[in-house]
């Protein structure tokens, strides 16, 4: 792999041992995928931020490294909200190990923005190169915004963000863009059945790159919700949604009926979509995809929200089916910090109903969250991982049924 003079003295040790460990996992990455070489990065977002989830080789690990982060750098949620904590039921003892490792983080440069969202910071440029590791924000950067990111590990984000570059391979570069498999879906879906496909595909096509032809176009939270099933399911980094995201692709028939058009016309066209050829295809069983969307009836004892965390629009849509009512279930909303900073009346509105907004945490990362028998979620990710990471029952429901279901009381 060809290095700058620059990154050779790095690789040498010449700027000491922690951006030569730092060079030694990029370049390493870059042999096994035969990169070429590094690339400028834009941002890093890194993961591997819960002391639930690193423990105390995880802290011991950053505690001992030196420099600082050569772009913006921002941190996959913690294990607990800050200042919530005490109200969450976390143990003081993990309190302490989850600063410390906030802490070790924040001496490298990093900004302490604990979030999987990161995009809504700072919004990436389409083409941008990053290297991001939360893998829905992965698949938010490259699918909806057009920017390109690999999945990174955390070790390996952090490293990218103190050498400020990242090795050229994967989905940085273009031709390994282009759609895998087709997916077709022949009624319009809304809300929570976005992530149910996404749970119900991802399994089925590992790290392909979907293209799905749907009838209706979704919302920018809906695309958020697929993106995270499809990475959490499956190992998907990239989809496309036909005629929606900004990489815009058509099928070798739509291309005959483009050109003959430009033929017709006397304007000036360009043909701005690349063509594809999908090798494989996906069949999706309407019926499987909407029994998972609240076709199990249980009777949850809590109900959490914000699976990648919410944005702005969610968190309207919340208080606007609470209808004046207060919830009679622990029903937690988590979104980064900055978002309740930005718009402190709502997030006060939704506390005064009876609901935890949480910062900086969620459902998945924080321990306080293993404590609860049955979890209702909106989200196809958090019904993915919440089993396995929390040792809870997990049911999938629209984000109307888990408000009615909160302000019931019971089924
Ligand atoms: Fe974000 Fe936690 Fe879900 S990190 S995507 S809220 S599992």
């Amino acid at each position: 792999m060809y290095l700058t003079r620059e990154e050779e003295r790095i690789y040498n040790g010449e700027q000491g041992p922690t951006l030569q460990k730092m060079i030694e996992i990029l370049v390493a990455l870059g042999e096994i995928y035969d990169a070429e070489k590094l690339i400028p990065i834009k941002s890093a977002q890194i993961a591997g931020v819960s002391y639930k989830t690193i423990g105390n080789a995880g802290l011991e690990w950053i505690r001992d490294l030196e420099g600082t982060v050569r772009v913006p750098a921002v941190l996959n949620p913690m294990g607990m909200d800050r200042e919530e904590y005490v109200r969450m039921g976390i143990d003081p003892w993990f309190a302490t190990k989850q600063e410390e490792i906030v802490r070790a983080y924040e001496k490298l440069g990093i900004i302490p923005e604990c979030t999987c969202t990161p995009y809504y910071l700072k919004r990436p440029a389409f083409g941008d190169h990053l290297a991001w590791s939360e893998s829905s924000a992965v698949c938010f950067a490259n699918s909806v915004v057009g920017a390109r990111t690999n999945r990174e590990g955390g070790p390996s984000a952090l490293a990218a963000a103190l050498i400020g570059r990242t090795p050229y391979y994967g989905l940085h570069l273009s031709e390994n863009r282009y759609p895998t498999v087709t997916i077709k879906v022949d009624e319009p879906l809304r809300g929570a059945e976005y992530g149910a496909l996404g749970f119900v595909t991802g399994s089925q096509i590992g790290d392909g790159i979907p293209i799905f032809k749907l009838k209706a176009v979704p919302t920018e939270d809906e695309l958020k919700h697929l993106g995270a099933a499809l990475a959490a399911s499956g190992a998907v980094a990239l989809f496309h949604v036909l005629h929606v995201t900004p990489e815009q692709y058509v099928l070798p028939s739509d291309r005959v009926e483009i050109e003959r058009q430009m033929l017709e016309s006397e304007d000036d066209w360009q043909i701005p979509e690349r063509v594809f050829l999908p090798r494989a295809r996906v069949e999706v069983d309407l019926g499987t995809l909407r029994s998972l969307v609240r076709g199990r009836r249980s009777d949850p004892d809590i109900i959490a929200l914000g699976c990648p965390h919410a944005s702005k629009e969610e968190l309207e849509e919340i208080l606007r089916l609470l209808h004046g009512r207060n919830v009679r279930k622990d029903v937690w909303v988590c979104t980064g910090r900055r978002m309740g900073e930005k718009f402190p009346e709502l997030i006060a509105a939704l506390r005064s109903h009876g609901i935890h907004v949480l910062y900086d945490t969620c459902m998945v990362v924080s321990p306080a969250a293993n404590r609860f028998r049955c979890m209702m979620v909106n989200s196809g990710k958090a019904l993915k991982y919440t089993p396995a990471m929390c040792g809870v029952d997990a049911i999938l429901g629209s984000t109307e049924d888990c408000i009615e279901t909160a302000c019931r009381g019971g089924d």
